[in-house]
Formats: structure tokens, C-alpha cells, sequence
């Protein structure tokens, strides 16, 4: 797995394992013999490390982490590149990532194609870097640009990573040629003073300030994460630490986040989101469906969903229409499309260059006659069928028989949006997530008569516009909002039984939500939530009073309306579950009078208020959201829990470091999940979500392991 041949007096060590050249055992066995062959080779006088294919190693095989470590490990292939006499330079393109940058800093020199990126992104595994990474980077960059990049993991450009000290020479060109070249001018140069073991680390002096600075920042950021908090304490040692006894504490630190539930979780999660660009639907897959050119789009509706879909779509490079049909609604949209442009340049997030493209690339317009020859429309206005099926259908007079069009829904059965065309095989849904520009997930949803083609090509958009797309079938709710129904549902149920609003919010940021369900419910307009409502109770014919107990069967609580009633919108009326009155009206604080309300509720409906405990409250709001997702596994919804998992990490910010909602279900352990659900379901008969998946049932009764069942999916149905 390391191609070894000789260049006149420069031996190459080409890593061929594709399509990462990933460090697994072969490979550093390869480059352990490759050194040595080139040390005894008298004619050898330096020597390259390069990566064949896309790419210079990508780091560590993370496949092998599950498998008892095997020798040589990278840290003593490392000690034999840094100790050998003959200059060794490393000829970086692509992602030099994690253990291969690590490699790379056990080299004497750097080089690095232009278009080249360099990082330790362990710390999204749940891990450090483990082969004197942690040791070594300080003592190129100093301490505070360590700090950043190991604990943020974040990948930086070759010029970068020039400024920062980490490459040497940037190149244009063939980089292997210009590493041999590179490494013949270092001929007959003492390789000691580049031994990096041996330099102290800038700033050092400084260490307890910039670890401390370093510390609070990763615990404000990255919080529950335990993988940030061992890279602070492993680089700290940097400085405080003669650099083995470094090495020393690194692979201790290493050794313990590596067995740690939290990597666990996190690495599976690292497979699970490429999994989920592997999908399957009826007729077709992601090998078989070749997704059609997208070369040009449109949005149509300029509100704030359809502006945050065009800044996606344009921030990619791709041409956009904007559509509005009054001209008020058009220029707000183009100007809120201007002003997230212009933030993401300022936060960094995308460069002047992209932003001044993207601006160029957008076309504002009142006329569909302009979309005869665009590729893919997406239609984001508010949620009404029958305005959408109008959509469609004049979509489908004006543009070209190809074109694919997706509507940014929710919930809307696409088949009946479909039907308003002639071409329901190129009808897709496509749901973003709000804010669109922001959230990462994307739910693409087939219908019956969605084409492969037509998915394959939302699948590919999705990756283009830098989303994690998942494809589902066509449900009520679909997967996502479907499964996360009850979280929120249960949350007001147990206000109502005596738990108080700031107590469920603060167990579940404990449990590792960014934001508890009532601080949510009041950042998106409590108003929102109840006209659904009402009109899901219309469909039963009922009109919803604070008498009301049953919709359609089920368990409801009218405290949401109540709260409405007062004028207790949330967060924009400076009042829902909490108030409003601080910091500039961001800040969420407990509220008295809400709790007048919550005791008049109860006393009302005759129900006695009760302490509820943390563990109830996880339980409550969490499991029957698991128990839809097995119901969706069931139904074919989804194919996969992963398609679930990624769903949750990326659409509701579900903590990475428990894996998603199905693998945290996995790791509880799926007998406790299940008597649990049939507790709560013989407590409260009259919520339909607290009855137990006929999946979950089987699984757990015959004591069925979810990874085993996720191995063989449909297998033990
Ligand atoms: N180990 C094993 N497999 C890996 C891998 C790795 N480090 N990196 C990627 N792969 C696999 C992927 O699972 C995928 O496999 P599949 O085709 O069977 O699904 C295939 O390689 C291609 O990966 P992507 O689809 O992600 O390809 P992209 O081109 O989109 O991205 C990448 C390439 C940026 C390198 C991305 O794969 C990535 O971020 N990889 C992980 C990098 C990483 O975390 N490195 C650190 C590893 S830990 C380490 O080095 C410890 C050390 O300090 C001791």
C-alpha cells in the first residue's frame, strides 16, 4: 500500500490506498519499510512522502479503531521519518488530515499544493490527535493557533497553513515533482535543527493563560463534548511536559476518549452520514440513477424560507430565480438575500469572491415566462395544497418537459401536489430546515411516482449547496417532523401535570439539546403551533376551548392557546413560557405568572399537580419519539435508523456525542425502551404515540441488538 521507487537520488513513498490513502496497518507497515529500504539505499539522499490518487493521507483508518492496536503504530513510524539523517520532505495535496498531518510534521520538510488542506479533525471522532499531533503542532504554530484548530478541527487552505508555519512552500502544478525538487535543494543539510522534539513552543511562557482562554472557550462551545476538553489538557502538556512524557499523556488521553461512549457515538455517526448518501427507493438506488444537470434554478416565493433556499443555491455557484408576484414581497426577499450574504462574508463563512458571484447570479422577477428553461425549481410558499397544486401546475405549462420540480414542504403529501402536473415523476419534495441558510439537513421526499432520476437529482443538489441530504418516503410529517411530534407534545403534557416549563427545558440541556422545547416553542411563535393545531381539530370538526381534552382520540392540552390568549406569543411579543425583558429581549427568564397560569389550568381540569422527575422527563419527551422512528422503520419511511439518526444530528441538533435518537435507543438498551413505552402507555392510553412499534416489540423480545438488526435491515421483520 506504499509504492517505493527511487527518482535519482530521492526515494519516493507514494501511500496507495484508496480513495483516502487512509493509515491503516498495511500502510504504516508500508512507509516503516519504505524508510528503511531508503535509509540503507547509499544512493538515496532524501526522501518523499506523497499520497497517490486525490489525496495525502486522510488520517488514521478510523475502521480500525474498533480492533485491538496493532504495531507499528504512527507515532514510531513518526520517530524513524524525524530521526533519519537524509532530509524528508512531505508533498501534500488534497486533505492532509489528522494522522497524516501528523506524518506530515514528523517530516523535516512541507510542501503543498495550492489547492491543498491541512487538520486534526479527531475531535469530530470524539478522539485527540494520537500521534504526538497535539505534541508537535504548538510547537510549529505557538500555542494559541493549536488550540484553535485541533479543538475546533477545522480544515485550513495551504496559504493558511503557510502563514501559520505548518508548510513550508506552496506549489501550482504536479506536487510529487515539485517535492523531489523541493527535497534535492535540503541535500547535505543536517536534518537536527528541523526535528521538531527538539523546539520549544512559542508562547510557551503564556500556557496557563492560553489554556485557561482555550478551556472556557471549548466549554461554552462545544459543551458536553468530552473529546475538546482532552485536547486543551493534551496540548497544555506541550509546554509543561519534557516532549516524550508529552507523547506519554497524549496516548493516555487518547486511550481514554477512544473506548469512550461519546467516540463510539460519534464515529458511527462519521459513517452513518455517508450511508445515508448510499439510499435506495423502489426502482432504483444511488449506483443506478445518474442525477440529471443542474445548471440553472428558481425559487419560487420570496419570504423567508425561499430567501434562505436562494442564498443556499447561489452561495454554491449556481444561477437562481427569484419569483415573487408583488413587487414589495420581491425586493424584501432580494434584500434579505443580500443581507445573509453579506453576513456570511463578514462571519468568514464564505470569501468576498463567493459572495460578489453569488449577488451576481441572482434574478429577481414577477414572471414565470422567465423559467421556461431553468433546470430545477423549488416552490416555498407557506403551507396550503391548494396554492401549491396552482404552483405546479403553471409550472408545468412554462418550463421545459425536464425540469424538475420540488416543493419546500413539511408535511404536504407530494403525491397530491403532483397531480396538478403532467410530470409527477419529476415532482419531488425537498424540506430545508429553518433557518434554510443555516441547518444542515435536507429531507428529500419521494412520492409514488418520483423517478430515481428525479431524486438522484435532489440527492446530488443537496450535496452541491453543502447539505446532509437524506431521501424518505412521502409520509404525514414525513420523517423528521412526524418523529419529532411528540417531543413537544409530551413536554406541554407534563407541564400540565406539574412539572414547570424551565425545569423540562433545563433537563434536556443537560441531556444535550442546545435549547430546551419551551425557549424553542418561544423562538418560533407560539402562535405557529396552535393554528396548526386548530386546524388539525377542524378536520375533526372541533373547535378548541380550554374545556377541550381529546383531539381525534388523543390526549391535548390547551395551555399553548391559553398562553396565545393572553398575548403570550413567545419571544416576539417579549412573553410566552418565560419573559422577555433582558438583554435586548434575548434573554429567557422564569416567569411567575406562568405558573398562576399552569395552577388555574389544573384546577380547572381537576388534575393534582405532581413532581415530576429528570429521568420521567427524558423519558417522556424522548422515547415515543424513538418508538415513531421504529414505526417509520416499520412503514419503509425510512430505510435506514441511520437515515433517522442523521435526520436528528442535522435537522434538530440531537447531541453527535450520543449518535441520534436510534443509537442512544440501541445504547439504553431496547428492553428497558420497550417496558418503558408500555409503561407510558398503559398510563396514558388516549396518546396513539405511546403505542408500542410492532419492530421495537420483536426486536426486543427477542432480544435482538439494533446494530445487529441495522447489519441485516428487514431481515428479522
Ligand atoms: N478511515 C476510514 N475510512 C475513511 C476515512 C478514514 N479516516 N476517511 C474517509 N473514509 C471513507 C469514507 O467512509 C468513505 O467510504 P465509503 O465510500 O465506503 O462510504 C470514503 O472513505 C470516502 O469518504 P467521503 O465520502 O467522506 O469522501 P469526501 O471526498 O467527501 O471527503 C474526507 C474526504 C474530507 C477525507 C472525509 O472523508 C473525511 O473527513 N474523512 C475523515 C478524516 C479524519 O477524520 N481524519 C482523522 C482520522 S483519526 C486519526 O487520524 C487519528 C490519528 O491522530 C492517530
Amino acid at each position: 500500500m506504499v509504492d517505493y521507487s527511487v527518482n535519482g537520488s530521492v526515494a519516493l513513498l507514494l501511500v496507495n490506498n484508496p480513495p483516502v490513502n487512509a493509515l491503516s496497518h498495511a500502510v504504516r507497515k508500508g512507509l516503516a519499510d519504505g524508510m528503511l529500504k531508503a535509509e540503507k539505499d547509499r544512493n538515496v539522499k532524501a526522501i518523499v512522502i506523497a499520497g497517490k490518487g486525490r489525496t495525502f493521507p486522510a488520517g488514521a483508518d478510523i475502521r480500525e479503531f474498533s480492533r485491538p492496536k496493532r504495531e507499528p503504530w504512527l507515532t514510531s513510524v513518526g520517530n524513524n521519518i524525524e530521526s533519519s539523517r537524509k532530509p524528508v520532505v512531505a508533498a501534500i495535496h488534497g486533505t492532509c488530515l489528522g494522522g497524516g498531518l501528523e506524518v506530515a510534521l514528523f517530516c523535516h520538510y512541507r510542501v503543498a499544493l495550492k489547492s491543498a488542506k491541512v487538520g486534526f479533525p479527531e475531535v469530530a471522532l470524539g478522539i485527540l490527535p494520537g500521534a504526538a499531533g497535539t505534541q508537535r503542532l504548538p510547537r510549529v504554530t505557538g500555542l494559541p493557533i493549536a488550540f484553535d484548530m485541533i479543538t475546533s478541527g477545522r480544515h485550513v487552505s495551504a496559504d493558511q497553513a503557510k502563514k501559520y508555519g505548518i508548510i513550508d512552500e506552496v506549489f501550482t502544478g504536479d506536487i510529487v515533482n515539485s517535492g523531489i525538487k523541493y527535497a534535492l535543494s535540503m541535500v547535505g543539510k543536517s536534518t537536527i535543527p528541523r526535528r521538531l522534539r527538539a523546539v520549544q513552543v512559542p508562547g510557551g511562557e503564556n500556557v496557563q493563560e492560553y489554556a485557561d482562554a482555550a478551556m472556557a472557550q471549548v466549554k461554552k462551545k462545544y459543551k458536553g463534548y468530552q473529546a475538546p476538553v482532552y485536547c486543551v489538557r493534551a496540548i497544555k502538556a506541550s509546554v509543561e511536559k519534557p516532549y516524550d512524557l508529552g507523547v506519554k499523556n497524549e496516548e493516555t488521553l487518547f486511550k481514554v476518549l477512544g473506548q469512550s461512549g461519546q467516540a463510539r457515538a460519534q464515529q458511527y455517526a462519521f459513517f452513518a452520514e455517508r450511508l445515508v448518501g448510499k439510499w435506495q427507493m423502489p426502482g432504483g438506488n444511488s449506483e443506478t440513477a445518474k442525477p440529471l444537470p443542474v445548471r440553472s434554478t428558481a425559487v419560487i416565493g420570496a419570504g423567508t424560507m425561499g430567501s434562505g433556499i436562494a442564498v443556499c443555491i447561489l452561495s454554491a455557484g449556481l444561477p437562481c430565480y427569484l419569483v415573487e408576484q408583488n413587487e414589495k414581497f420581491l425586493n424584501n426577499g432580494v434584500k434579505t438575500i443580500k443581507a445573509l450574504m453579506e453576513g456570511s462574508v463578514k462571519l468568514g463563512k464564505i470569501s468576498v469572491e463567493v459572495g460578489q458571484r453569488a449577488a451576481s447570479l441572482l434574478k429577481p422577477t414577477m414572471s414565470y415566462d422567465d423559467l421556461t428553461g431553468v433546470d430545477l425549481v423549488i416552490e416555498a410558499v407557506y403551507e396550503n395544497l391548494d396554492l401549491k397544486k396552482e404552483i405546479f401546475a403553471k409550472l408545468d405549462k412554462i418550463c421545459k418537459p425536464s425540469t424538475i420540480l420540488c416543493s419546500n414542504t413539511s408535511s404536504l403529501d407530494i403525491d397530491r401536489i403532483a397531480v396538478a402536473t403532467n410530470r409527477p415523476e419529476k415532482c419531488v419534495g425537498v424540506h430545508f430546515f429553518a433557518p434554510a441558510y443555516h441547518m444542515k439537513l435536507l429531507e428529500n421526499i419521494y412520492s409514488t411516482r418520483t423517478s430515481p432520476v428525479t431524486a438522484a437529482t435532489v440527492m446530488k443538489l443537496g450535496k452541491t449547496i453543502g447539505k446532509v441530504p437524506v431521501l424518505v418516503k412521502s409520509c404525514q410529517g414525513f420523517l423528521a417532523n412526524r418523529m419529532n411530534t411528540p417531543y413537544g407534545t409530551e413536554a406541554t403534557f407534563l407541564v400540565e401535570e406539574g412539572a414547570l416549563p424551565w425545569e423540562v427545558d433545563q433537563v434536556m440541556e443537560d441531556f444535550g439539546m442546545p435549547m430546551g422545547p419551551f425557549k424553542v416553542r418561544d423562538l418560533s411563535g407560539l402562535d405557529i403551533n396552535v393554528k396548526i393545531t386548530e386546524e388539525i381539530a377542524k378536520t375533526f370538526g372541533i373547535k378548541l376551548t380550554d374545556e377541550t381534552r381529546f383531539v381525534g382520540g388523543n390526549r391535548y392540552s390547551h395551555l399553548n392557546a391559553t398562553l396565545v390568549n393572553m398575548g403570550r406569543l413567545g419571544r416576539k411579543s417579549g412573553k410566552g413560557w418565560y419573559k422577555y425583558e433582558k438583554a435586548g429581549g434575548k434573554l429567557a427568564t422564569v416567569d411567575d405568572e406562568v405558573i398562576s397560569v399552569l395552577e388555574r389550568h389544573c384546577r380547572r381540569l381537576g388534575m393534582e399537580r405532581r413532581t415530576v422527575s429528570s429521568q420521567e422527563i427524558i423519558e417522556r419527551l424522548l422515547y415515543p419519539c424513538i418508538n415513531e422512528g421504529f414505526k417509520i422503520l416499520e412503514e419503509g419511511i425510512a430505510k435506514r435508523p441511520e437515515d433517522i439518526d442523521i435526520s436528528w444530528l442535522y435537522g434538530f441538533t440531537f447531541p453527535k456525542y450520543l449518535g441520534g435518537p436510534m443509537y442512544y435507543a440501541s445504547q439504553v438498551g431496547l428492553d428497558r425502551i420497550y417496558d418503558r413505552i408500555c409503561h407510558y402507555h398503559e398510563a396514558f392510553p388516549y396518546s396513539k404515540h405511546w403505542v408500542p412499534s410492532l419492530l421495537l416489540r420483536r426486536l426486543s423480545e427477542q432480544n435482538i441488538p439494533l446494530s445487529q438488526w441495522m447489519a441485516s435491515p428487514g431481515a428479522k421483520l
